[in-house]
């Protein structure tokens, strides 16, 4: 039973990666961080990534990876901040030859929530309806039924005013287009409505790095009673995509 993978998790503007204990959910290793190159190509993001896994001198070995794009049978099918040639781009059958066959490929902000779910605030609570948004460059998104993932969702690409509802509540927008957190909490409070009303949800959870600051944005927010910040805050993504990797890898053991 492999009980370490390395967990990496793929963002607009940065590159995390770690060994992760898939049993405990803890990190074996400091995280390390690279920028994400600009602008944002397969040939760039892919030399990064390989960068990555070879400073963990992890090639061939067990690798889950989070990337911001929709995802389906490891094929990339968006690209809101990304280079546009991501659209089609056979990403898990290039990692697989380059870097790793051991590799598992998913939704960042999936990885995100499946980490928080196991290993974080989702862990104690039994809701049946959970959305994690991740605030980051763009809003990324998993949705919960029972602590089961329904892949893909992209409430970042809800449209919201004049564009999309991470044009106005990512962290980037509130690094952007606003002085301080009150300005930005209201937009974000507008999205978050938006969403309760569609989904309903029992839970929403705050993930991306601005949810270390969820004390100073919190209060602002006229659902605080079901909104909480992510535990495993920034690392989610990280951890979440070794445990998916871990899950796929004892699916497939069981079944050979
Ligand atoms: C992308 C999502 C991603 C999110 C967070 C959005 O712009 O469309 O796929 O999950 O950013 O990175």
């Amino acid at each position: 039973m492999m009980t370490e993978i390395l967990g990496i998790d793929v963002g607009g503007t940065g590159i995390k990666g770690a060994i992760v204990n898939v049993k405990t959910g803890e990190l074996l290793t400091a995280r390390k961080k690279y920028k994400t190159p600009q602008p944002a190509t397969p040939d760039e993001m892919l030399k990064t990534i390989e960068k990555m896994v070879k400073a963990f001198k992890w090639n061939h070995k067990p690798i889950g990876v989070g990337f911001p794009s929709i995802i389906k049978n490891g094929i990339c099918y968006s690209a809101s901040n990304i280079h546009h040639s991501w659209i089609g781009f056979p990403l898990l059958e290039t990692l697989k030859k380059e870097i790793s066959d051991k590799t598992v490929l998913l939704n960042d902000a999936d990885a995100a929530g499946v980490g928080e779910m196991r290993f974080g605030i989702g862990a104690n609570r039994k809701e049946d309806v959970v959305i994690l948004l991740t605030l980051g460059t763009g809003i990324g998104s998993a949705i919960f039924l029972n602590g089961k993932l329904l892949p893909n969702t992209e409430l970042g690409q809800l449209y919201f005013r004049e564009g999309v509802t991470e044009n106005y509540a990512a962290n980037s927008a509130r690094l952007k287009k606003h002085k301080g957190y009150k300005t930005w909490a209201e937009d974000l409070d507008a999205v978050i409505n938006h969403v309760d009303f569609i989904f309903s949800p029992d839970l929403f959870i705050i993930g991306g790095g601005v949810s270390k600051r969820f004390s100073g944005f919190g209060k602002f927010l006229s659902l605080k009673y079901k909104i909480v910040p992510a535990q495993l805050l920034n690392s989610a993504g990280v951890i979440g995509a070794a445990y998916a990797a871990h899950l796929v890898f004892s699916e497939l053991k069981m079944k050979s």
